[in-house]
């Protein structure tokens, strides 16, 4: 199957909310009894106030169309990303797409220097959480009947490593031989 990971665009809206639709029924069942209107995910899904920058991305599979969609907030006061939501088709949950939406996620929450990625997740959901283990988050605490009476959430974070920079090559005594006649040149 060829995937593609791109950013979310307006015209998505509406794919995005029958996948986002789909896979969260899959846990949630009777729990969830409205759709994502198609009109409040395009507000959500790419906006940028200052504070707080949100970016989604879709990943798109030919003949299927869009098979998933990951939420990304970033605030960039606090270096603290947040992953909102991540949703994959649920006939093709399974097959590496939920990782490859979450890597692009990261080269977002990257690039805009986050320290730590938070997210949550409902108790009645254990493969979701077992997925955001793999990806490296760890329980920080637990609310108790939060969204729904009877489903506490996990509150899961991921602190990140600074990535490692390759170290700089010490200057060879050409180099350094010419840094000193650059200063000279300078200095006349
Ligand atoms: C959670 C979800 C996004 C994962 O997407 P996915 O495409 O199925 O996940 P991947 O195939 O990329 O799996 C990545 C890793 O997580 C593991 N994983 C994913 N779902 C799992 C599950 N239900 N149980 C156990 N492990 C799971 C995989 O085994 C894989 O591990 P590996 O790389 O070591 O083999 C998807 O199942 C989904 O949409 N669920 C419903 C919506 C939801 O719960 N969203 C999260 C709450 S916001």
């Amino acid at each position: 199957m060829n995937l593609l990971i791109r950013p979310f665009e307006n015209g998505d809206a509406e794919a995005v909310a029958e996948v986002l639709y789909a896979s969260f029924k899959t846990y949630l069942g009777e729990l969830l009894d409205k759709k994502d209107d198609a009109d409040d995910l395009r507000k959500e899904l790419a906006s940028h106030d200052g504070d707080v920058m949100r970016q989604s991305f879709v990943a798109v599979a030919d003949k299927c169309g869009i098979v998933g969609c990951i939420e990304c907030t970033m605030l960039p006061r606090y270096r603290l990303g947040i992953l909102e939501r991540i949703g994959v088709s649920p006939e093709i949950s399974g097959a590496g797409i939920g990782r490859k939406l979450f890597e692009e996620g990261m080269r977002f929450w990257r690039k805009h220097d986050a320290r730590k990625i938070y997210t949550d997740v409902s108790s009645i959901n254990p493969g979701a959480k077992r997925f955001y283990e793999k990806m490296g988050f760890s329980v920080e605490g637990m609310l108790k009947n939060h969204f729904f009476d009877g489903v506490d959430e996990y509150q899961m974070s991921l602190f990140l490593k600074p990535e490692r920079k390759t170290a700089e090559k010490p200057a060879s005594p050409v180099d350094r031989q010419n840094v000193e006649k650059i200063d000279q040149e300078k200095t006349l």
